[in-house]
């Protein structure tokens, strides 16, 4: 399904993006496209657009990392932003912490060991009955602001882990179970409950968002200080990513980076949110440096085999951060963007 709404809409939606720019495919100096992580189904989609594109009108292709996308866009929108930073990059898919040393140059500080935060704002969203036409997220966002963020208890997750990763799996739980006990039915939309059961689902909603986003407030202090040891000259943390639009989220992470003498950087909630913007964007910033394809053939062979990267990670791991409870499937992981960058510069050496 999935794969068939990509297919659907990816020409117009390329033909409106130029429409809107007032540019047609010979403007271009180059095709930026996302090749992973993600959706191998789905990356195909826009793959085979970008390549066909690419390859009628003889344009150079760079492959984008999703992730590496949602960072860099904060240099577009602060153009001050230089490296390194860190990164906190929070969506549906991937939590991340990130210490970017230069384009391409990632320490992975922290990621999710289970599920993404964005993912348990979407669940909890569809368990206490309410609107998912924007996505949960903002849903959650507004109904908090009705309920008591104190009067549910859910632990803080990984407490006792001192590294810098994430897990929303058990807090997930905590709220399926806070909501089977507290009788709320989702099927009945939160605009028909009654007062008292719509004061209970505010209640849980905000416990939720005040327990996840202090989940990301330790590890976020924690990977200043990892982050300032490795590199004492950081001055900014950005933060993007799909849930990085929430308002909340935003002053709770403003606070702690604050009491850090830090910057925080969060592009505005339409760059945050998975955009075409931030993936043009960064290739521009590839393709400055030299990093791009030359154009594919006008017509492409029949069995040429795509270049996907479903699992890639941005970078390496931060040594002193590994943690044993990461139990990461570590099967067809692509080698990360920053080793395939470092392995290319070795060999122009
Ligand atoms: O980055 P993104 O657009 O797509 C992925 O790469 O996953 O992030 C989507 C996620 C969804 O889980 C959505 O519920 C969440 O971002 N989100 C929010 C808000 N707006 C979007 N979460 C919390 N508060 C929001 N205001
Ligand atoms: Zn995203």
């Amino acid at each position: 399904m999935a794969e068939e709404a990509h297919s659907q809409v990816i020409d117009q939606v390329v033909q409106e993006a130029l429409n809107q720019a007032n540019v047609s495919e010979t403007d271009l100096s180059a095709v930026a496209v996302t090749i992973g992580p993600g959706l191998s189904l789905c990356l195909r989609v826009g793959v085979q657009k970008a390549r066909k594109t690419a390859g009628s009108f003889n344009l150079p292709i760079i492959g984008v990392h999703h992730m590496e996308a949602h960072a860099l866009v904060a240099r577009l929108v602060e153009r001050e932003l230089q490296f390194p930073f860190m990164a906190l990059l929070i969506s549906g898919g991937h939590n991340l912490l990130i210490l970017a040393q230069g384009l391409g140059q990632y320490i992975q500080l922290g990621t999710s060991i289970d599920d993404a935060i964005g993912e348990a704002y979407d669940k909890t969203a569809k368990w206490l009955g309410l609107d998912m036409r924007r996505s949960g997220g903002p849903a959650i966002e507004e109904l908090a602001q009705e309920g008591d963020a104190e009067s549910i208890k859910f632990s803080i997750p990984m407490k006792q882990h001192k590294d810098c990763n994430f897990s929303y799996a058990g807090l997930k739980t905590q709220v399926r179970l806070a909501i089977e006990s507290k009788n709320i039915n989702a099927e009945i939309p939160i605009s028909c409950a009654s007062s008292q059961d719509r004061r209970s689902r505010a209640d849980i909603a905000a416990s939720f968002q005040r327990v996840a986003v202090l989940h990301l407030e330790e590890r976020c202090q924690r990977a200043i200080q990892w982050a300032l040891k490795i590199e004492p000259s950081i001055k900014h943390l950005v933060v993007s990513g799909g849930v990085a639009s929430n308002q909340y989220v935003r002053a709770r992470l403003d606070q702690v980076v604050k009491k850090n003498s830090l910057q925080l950087v969060c592009p505005p909630p339409s760059l945050c949110t998975d955009n075409g913007v931030m993936v043009a964007w960064t290739g521009i910033e590839h393709f400055r440096m030299g990093r791009f394809d030359p154009p594919p053939p006008a017509v492409e062979s029949e069995d040429f085999v795509y270049d996907l990267r479903p699992r890639w990670p941005l970078g390496e791991e931060y040594a002193e951060g590994r943690s044993e409870a990461r139990s990461l499937r570590k099967a067809r992981i692509h080698p990360s963007l920053t080793s395939i960058i470092q392995a290319s510069l070795q060999q122009q050496h």
